[in-house]
């Protein structure tokens, strides 16, 4: 048994690598229960070299075979389970050497789905993070940047598609039925970056021509029977390319560009140099089997793997504290590129308001939780754990503030200067802002405090207006609540966009640089009090604390021009009289009703206005949360304004209606999304009424997102309907594991109904289910973790039951895999935010996860961070 102490990473400890590589050669023979794997290395001294240091090589889980110097046999070496250190190197490492190591691995073993394993019969790698040193012995770590040439060698009847990254040199027959495939990608990268796939695949093809005339062969690879489901991602991926010669003036570059899909795997999709390899739900779309926001899904991830070819791979991080780095900038790019796609202004605001409602629901509980960091960490101890929203999602926000602040052409310049500097390095977030600073002159010295405090800025809004002066006043404060070892924050850059709404509309929209911790704006010549629209777009990431009057949020609900803040006005009152236990007054429901029934308004937008804010963001508003009261006033507001607005919600579905052959486009997305939305609201006036509706929709639909949504609003609404729905469902699509999954996980995500069993009783059942399978990551997810993160009221049980099934759930999948088991941990991190008996229960449950000997770095880092820090609010730094 392990009793050391959990290792930890700092990033101030960073050393630049004591060995460099040049050319790496692959030689892999793959084999399900033995693949042998022979590396070629050219070793050079590197930047932190000294005379006579040993080559420490990492590996994990692999046989070691032999190792080679120059040729010749080399025995000067120790093994331990997770290094290879190397001794009495020639001329004590100075000149260049030749490295070769033989070693074995076994893919049909490997459930982590990290390193090489078999997914379906077919092989795959995952290298990011640390993947690589369960391929072979190596530097692992992304400053190590070599060029690769790599020969597969599989049999052909097994394996006839053998692809790696880069250009295909050549094939071969082999004797015994054995052929091989040989690929040379001729840029240097980092091992993390590596792949190979081979299996029986086969693949849609384009050819397209650059910006430059080059010409490009794309492809996408999937197993045959799901062909026929390649072309949006195919479409997806050439709007991609065109896009980043548009807007960045980037262009691909190598002659071909794969991307494959795979049934198994813990993540999204990965960018891999020239061959991409994606979770099959974000590569397969038909009408009949993906919903809208699957296709606007698929859209984004594939243009989010395309564009690391440059932000990430032509530069990539120096280390993996600089995640922020590659993922934040790239967050940032797909969410631009998306918003780019919906093709109107209103769209793009669409695109804007999702994205931060997804910020606001998850980001900001991780940043207020014991698992908070700055988007670039100083400290972890698994670094699986942190590609988190944070990283993500909060990282692109930070990238947007660039953008805000130094305007789209100022930005397109620190991008220009940040290629024209580091083409090829692996660098840091250090480096980006440099580049961003030096190519506007802008001093960006206050702007790094967002790359190293942790937590969301609350800024408080204070507003005078002075009719004898004809003077407007405005004051901001600032302030951050502590964070894990970060007891005291410095002021941010704050760029806050406001405009003074009058009725004269005689204002324009400003910038207000936030830079201390309080300042005072002051407004002349203004005529009347005016209405206050400020972090208009969410220019910053940050909580405001503005005590604005009921009648100033239905004025910006009803007519603010921008609309995100019109939008968010409504969220406001909406939360506000949640939270108070109130339901929608007769003012608020005429707001809604008159915005419905604006012709000139997005569908799409009046979905979003129409939509209540989530329940883990009113958690936060909370000093104590009692998760069943919170669900029952939220219910009940929204079943205010089912009943109150149930003639509009009839008409709206009405007009709504998309007749003629499916369409995908973002305006029939739009009307279908309003449309379902009414539907469901029906159904939350008067099930039994309006059960019908969505029993018909169901059986009629020609299209998932209408056939999904109206099971949905039978299944969440306990009508008597959805039982043989989900029946007949299951049977027409028991044989499309995307479809499945989206059964599974409607019903573990269903919200409690009175009079209905409890769901958790329902996910005990699904678990035992014949298609449920605790290795496939999709599976568990659409069952386990759509019930303990996306079911917030069924899971907060005060009997504590859903705690109990957590915590068995988590020790059941941590020796499977324990990234997914991870993820599945962080369901309680903000367990010290709740009212009892379940604060109590929720602790218990953490103990008992916690007591377990065998854990991973994974789980036992998440449950330590939950449990520990007694009160990290009172802790100085450690
Ligand atoms: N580089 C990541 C994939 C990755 C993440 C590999 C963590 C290993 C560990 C990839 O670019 C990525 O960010 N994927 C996202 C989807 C994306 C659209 C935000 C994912 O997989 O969730
Ligand atoms: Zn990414």
């Amino acid at each position: 048994m392990k009793t050391d102490l959990p290792q930890s990473f700092r990033r101030l400890e960073y050393r630049p690598p004591v060995y460099t590589f040049d050319q790496v050669e692959l030689d892999i023979a793959l084999n399900p229960a033995r693949t042998i794997v022979k590396s070629r290395i050219e070793v050079l001294p590197g930047k932190s070299f000294e005379a006579g240091a040993p080559l420490v090589l990492v590996g994990h889980e692999l046989e070691f075979v032999s190792l080679r110097i120059n040729g010749e046999a080399h025995r000067h070496f120790e093994l331990t389970p997770d290094l290879l250190t190397i001794h009495s190197l020639p001329n004590a490492g100075k000149d260049q050497f030749i490295l070769e190591i033989i070693c074995i691995c076994v893919p049909e073993k490997n459930t982590s789905l990290m390193g090489l394993y078999v997914s379906n019969g077919n092989f795959f790698t995952q290298c990011e993070a640390e993947g690589f040193r369960k391929i072979t012995y190596f530097l692992d770590r992304p400053d190590v940047m070599a060029r690769y040439r790599v020969t597969l060698r599989a049999l052909e009847a097994e394996c006839p598609v053998l692809l790696s990254n880069g250009n295909l040199l050549n094939t071969e027959k082999l004797p015994n039925g054995w052929h091989s495939a040989t690929w040379e990608d001729p840029f240097p990268k980092p091992s993390y970056l590596f792949a190979l796939v081979a299996g029986k695949l086969e693949c849609i093809e384009e050819t397209i021509t650059t910006s430059s005339g080059a010409r490009k062969l794309l492809q996408i690879w999937v197993e045959p029977h799901d062909l026929q489901k390649t072309r949006h991602a195919m479409d997806s991926l050439i709007a991609s390319i065109h896009w980043d010669e548009k807007r960045f003036g980037l262009e691909l570059d190598l002659e071909r560009f794969m991307i494959v899909a795979v049934g198994d795997f813990n993540m999204g999709a990965m960018e891999n140099k020239g061959l991409n390899i994606f979770n099959t739900k974000f590569v397969l779309a038909q009408a009949e089997t993906a919903t809208d926001a699957d296709f606007a899904n698929i859209e984004s991830v594939v243009a989010h793997e395309y564009f690391h070819n440059w932000t990430g791979n032509r530069v990539t991080c120096q280390d993996w504290f600089q995640l922020s780095l590659k993922e934040g900038l790239t967050v940032f790019r797909d969410q631009e590129f998306s918003a780019d796609q919906m093709g109107s202004e209103s769209g793009r605001a669409v695109k804007r308001i999702e994205d931060v409602r997804l910020l606001r629901q998850l980001q900001f509980p991780e940043d207020a939780g014991p698992m908070a960091h700055p988007i670039r960490p100083d400290e972890y101890q698994e670094i699986n754990n942190f590609y988190t929203v944070t990283v993500y999602e909060k990282g692109s926000e930070v990238v947007r503030m660039y953008q805000t602040l130094l305007g789209k052409d100022g930005f397109r310049k620190g991008m220009d200067l940040y290629f024209k500097r580091h083409d090829g390095q692996a660098v840091t977030c250090d480096d980006f802002l440099m580049a961003m600073a030096d190519a506007n002159g802008k001093d960006l010295t206050q702007f790094k405090h967002w790359y190293s405090q942790a937590g969301t800025p609350r800024v408080k809004v204070q507003e005078h207006y002075d009719a004898a002066k004809k003077q407007y006043l405005i004051t901001l404060s600032q302030t951050c609540l502590p964070s894990p070892s970060q007891p005291e924050k410095k002021p941010f850059h704050i760029p806050l966009k406001m405009r003074l709404i009058t009725k004269s509309n005689d204002q324009v929209e400003q910038l207000l640089e936030l830079t201390q911790a309080s300042q005072t704006w002051s407004f002349e010549e203004i005529n009347e009090r005016p209405v206050l629209s400020i972090n208009r777009n969410f220019s910053a990431p940050i909580n405001l604390d503005f005590e604005q009057s009921e009648a100033d949020l239905l004025t910006l609900f009803s007519s603010d021009d921008d609309p995100f803040n019109r939008w968010e006005a409504g969220q406001k009152l909406a939360m506000q009289m949640i939270l108070n236990n109130r339901l929608p007054d007769e003012q608020l429901i005429q707001a809604y009703r008159e915005l419905l029934m604006d012709p000139d308004l997005d569908p799409a937008f009046k979905e979003l206005a129409l939509t209540l804010p989530a329940e883990s963001y009113l958690y936060e508003q909370c000093a104590s949360v009692d998760p069943q009261q919170i669900f029952t006033a939220r219910r009940a507001f929204r079943r205010e304004v089912a009943k109150q607005l149930q003639l509009e919600w009839a008409a709206l579905y009405q007009q709504m209606q998309t007749p003629g052959p499916f369409k995908s486009d973002a305006i029939s997305a739009g009307k279908r999304g309003l449309k379902n939305l009414a539907l469901s609201m029906l159904l939350d006036a008067n099930a039994t009424v309006w059960a019908p509706l969505a029993a018909n929709q169901f059986q009629t639909a020609d299209n998932m997102t209408d056939r999904y949504a109206a099971l949905a609003a039978l299944v969440i609404h306990g009508a008597k309907e959805a039982k043989q729905c989900l029946i007949d469902f299951y049977n027409h699509f028991a044989k499309d594991a995307l479809v499945i999954d989206k059964w599974f996980g409607l019903q573990s995500s269903r919200p409690p109904v009175d009079g209905l069993g409890s769901t958790l009783s329902e996910v005990m059942r699904l678990r035992e289910h014949p298609a449920f399978k605790l290795n496939n990551p999709n599976r568990v997810r659409s069952v386990i973790h759509s019930f303990c993160l996306n079911n917030p009221a069924s899971f907060h049980q005060a009997d504590g039951s859903g705690y109990e099934f957590w915590a068995d759930s988590v020790l059941a999948l941590d020796p499977v895999n324990p990234q997914i088991a991870a993820r599945l941990a962080r369901a309680l991190d903000r367990w010290r935010l709740f009212a009892q008996p379940y604060q109590d229960k929720m602790k218990d449950a953490l103990e008992r996860v916690a007591a377990c000997s065998t854990l991973s770095s994974d789980v036992r880092e998440v449950v330590s961070k939950a449990l520990g820090n007694e009160d990290f609010r009172n802790l100085g730094v450690q």
